[in-house]
C-alpha cells in the first residue's frame, strides 16, 4: 500500500500547519497576540520589513524608521550588510545613531546622494505610519521575479540563478563571496512518525551569505553536530529561524525543507499483531 506510507507522514504535517491556522483564529478571539507574539498574516510587501525604534521610540523629532529588506536584497548581498557594515542579525541590536550616518557608517554608507537617497531625506527613513511620496512601490519591485507562494512571494533564489536580481558588494567593494555546492540531510526524526528529512542546500545560502554568519555563530560545522536544533526552537527563531520567517522564505512553507522522500510509515501495532497470528496460526 504505497499510498498510506506517503500519506501519514504528510498528514502529520498538514495537521500541525491546520492546528497553526486554527490557533490563530482561536487568539483572534480575545486578543492575546502581545502575549503570544502569534504570526499575523502579512501582506508581502511587509514580509522582511524591519522597524528601528531603539533611539527613536519616544522621539518627538522624528518617526522610528522603517527598513524593507525587499527594496536592498534585489542589489546586495546579506554579506554587504551583515558582514562588512555589521549590521546584526536582530532587529533594534545594531548600536547605529544619525550621527554614524552622517559620518558615512550604517545606511551612510550607500545613503550619500550617489548610490541611493541622501541621509538629509529624514523622512524616506524615518516613515513609521507616514506615506512616502518617493517610494518605489513593492508592486512595481518585484514585477517580472519569479513567483512564491509565501513571504514577499518571490523565489529569491530563483531571481538571482536567473541573474534577475543581483546579490552584489558594498558600492565599490568587491564581491569576495564563494558559493560552496555541498548539501546537507538534517533527519527529522525526533518524532514518531516523523516528517520528511531536510534538506540543506549551501549552495543558495552561500550566494549570498559567508560562512562566518552561520559557522560557529549559528551552527556547528559538522553534519549532525547540531543534536540541540529541534522545530520548536527554529520556530522560536533559533537556527534556520534566525533568517526563516523573519527576511528569508517563512517557516509555513514546510516541504520547501522537507523536502526528502517521505520516510517508510511503521506498521501500526494491531497489523503486525495480526500478521504473527497468521504465521503460527494461533
Ligand atoms: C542594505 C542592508 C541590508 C541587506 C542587503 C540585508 N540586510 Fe538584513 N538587516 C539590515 C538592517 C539594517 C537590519 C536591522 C538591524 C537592527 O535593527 O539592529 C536587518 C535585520 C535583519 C534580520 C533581523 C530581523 C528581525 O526582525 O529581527 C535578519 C534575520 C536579516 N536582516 C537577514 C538578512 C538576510 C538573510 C539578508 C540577505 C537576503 C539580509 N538581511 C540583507 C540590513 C540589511
Ligand atoms: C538612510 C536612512 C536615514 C535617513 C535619511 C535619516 N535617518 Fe535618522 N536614523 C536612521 C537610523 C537607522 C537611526 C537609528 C534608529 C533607531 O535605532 O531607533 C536613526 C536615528 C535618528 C535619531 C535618533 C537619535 C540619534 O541621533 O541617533 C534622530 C534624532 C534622527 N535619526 C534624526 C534624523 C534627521 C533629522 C534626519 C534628516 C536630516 C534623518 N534622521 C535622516 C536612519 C536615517
Ligand atoms: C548597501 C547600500 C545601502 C545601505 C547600507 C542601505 N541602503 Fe537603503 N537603499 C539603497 C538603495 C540603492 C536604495 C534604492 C535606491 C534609492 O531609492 O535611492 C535604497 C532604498 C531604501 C529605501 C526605500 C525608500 C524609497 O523611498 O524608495 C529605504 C526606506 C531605505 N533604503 C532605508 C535604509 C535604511 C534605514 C538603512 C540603514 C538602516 C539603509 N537603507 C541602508 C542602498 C542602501
Ligand atoms: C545559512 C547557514 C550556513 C552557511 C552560510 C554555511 N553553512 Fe556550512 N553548514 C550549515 C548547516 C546547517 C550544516 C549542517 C549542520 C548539521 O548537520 O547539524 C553545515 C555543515 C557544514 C559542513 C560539514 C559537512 C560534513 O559533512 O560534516 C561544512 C564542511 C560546512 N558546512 C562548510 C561551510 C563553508 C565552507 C561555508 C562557506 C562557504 C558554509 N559552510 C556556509 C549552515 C551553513
Ligand atoms: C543566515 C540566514 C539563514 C539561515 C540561518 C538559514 N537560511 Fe535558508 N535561506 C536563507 C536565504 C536568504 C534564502 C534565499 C531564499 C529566501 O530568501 O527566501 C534561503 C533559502 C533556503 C532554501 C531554498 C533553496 C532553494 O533552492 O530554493 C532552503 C531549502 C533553505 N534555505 C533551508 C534552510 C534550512 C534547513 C536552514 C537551517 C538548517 C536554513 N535554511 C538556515 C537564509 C538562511
Ligand atoms: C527553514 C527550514 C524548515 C522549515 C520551513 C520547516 N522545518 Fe521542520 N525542521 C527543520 C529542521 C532543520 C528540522 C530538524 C531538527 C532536528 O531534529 O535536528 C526540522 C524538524 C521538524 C520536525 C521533527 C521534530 C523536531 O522538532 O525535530 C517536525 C515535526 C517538523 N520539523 C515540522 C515542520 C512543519 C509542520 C513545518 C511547516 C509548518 C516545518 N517543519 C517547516 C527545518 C524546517
Amino acid at each position: 500500500m504505497r499510498s498510506k506510507v506517503i500519506i501519514r507522514p504528510l498528514a502529520v504535517l498538514v495537521a500541525f500547519a491546520a492546528s497553526a491556522v486554527i490557533a490563530s483564529s482561536v487568539f483572534a478571539q480575545g486578543d492575546v497576540t502581545k502575549e503570544t507574539d502569534f504570526r499575523k498574516i502579512k501582506p508581502p510587501s511587509a514580509h522582511g520589513t524591519v522597524l528601528m525604534n531603539r533611539s527613536t521610540a519616544s522621539s518627538t523629532e522624528v518617526k522610528p524608521v522603517v527598513f524593507p529588506h525587499w527594496a536592498h536584497r534585489d542589489k546586495y548581498s546579506c554579506k554587504a550588510c551583515h558582514t562588512d557594515i555589521g549590521f546584526k542579525l536582530k532587529s533594534n541590536t545594531t548600536g547605529v545613531t544619525q550621527a554614524d550616518i552622517e559620518a558615512g557608517k550604517y545606511c551612510g554608507e550607500c545613503h550619500n546622494g550617489k548610490a541611493a537617497f541622501a541621509a538629509t531625506e529624514c523622512g524616506r527613513c524615518h516613515s513609521y505610519g507616514t506615506e512616502v511620496k518617493e517610494n518605489r512601490k513593492f508592486d512595481d519591485a518585484v514585477k517580472g521575479l519569479p513567483a512564491d507562494h509565501f513571504g514577499n512571494k518571490v523565489d529569491w533564489v530563483k531571481a538571482l540563478s536567473e541573474k534577475k536580481i543581483k546579490a552584489g558588494p558594498l558600492p565599490g567593494g568587491k564581491d569576495d563571496l564563494q558559493a560552496l555546492d555541498l548539501d546537507i540531510i538534517i533527519p527529522a526524526a525526533k518524532f514518531t512518525p516523523h516528517p520528511p528529512d531536510v534538506k540543506f542546500p549551501h549552495k543558495p545560502h552561500t550566494e549570498q551569505i559567508d560562512c562566518a554568519t552561520c559557522h560557529t555563530a549559528i551552527f556547528k560545522q559538522q553534519k549532525g553536530g547540531n543534536p540541540e536544533m529541534n522545530m520548536m526552537k527554529i520556530i522560536a527563531g533559533q537556527y534556520c529561524g534566525v533568517c526563516h520567517t523573519k527576511v528569508a522564505f517563512p517557516l509555513d512553507d514546510c516541504f520547501r525543507c522537507h523536502s526528502q522522500p517521505a520516510p517508510k510509515a511503521e506498521e501500526p501495532e494491531k497489523d503486525k499483531k495480526d500478521k504473527k497470528d497468521e504465521k503460527t496460526g494461533e
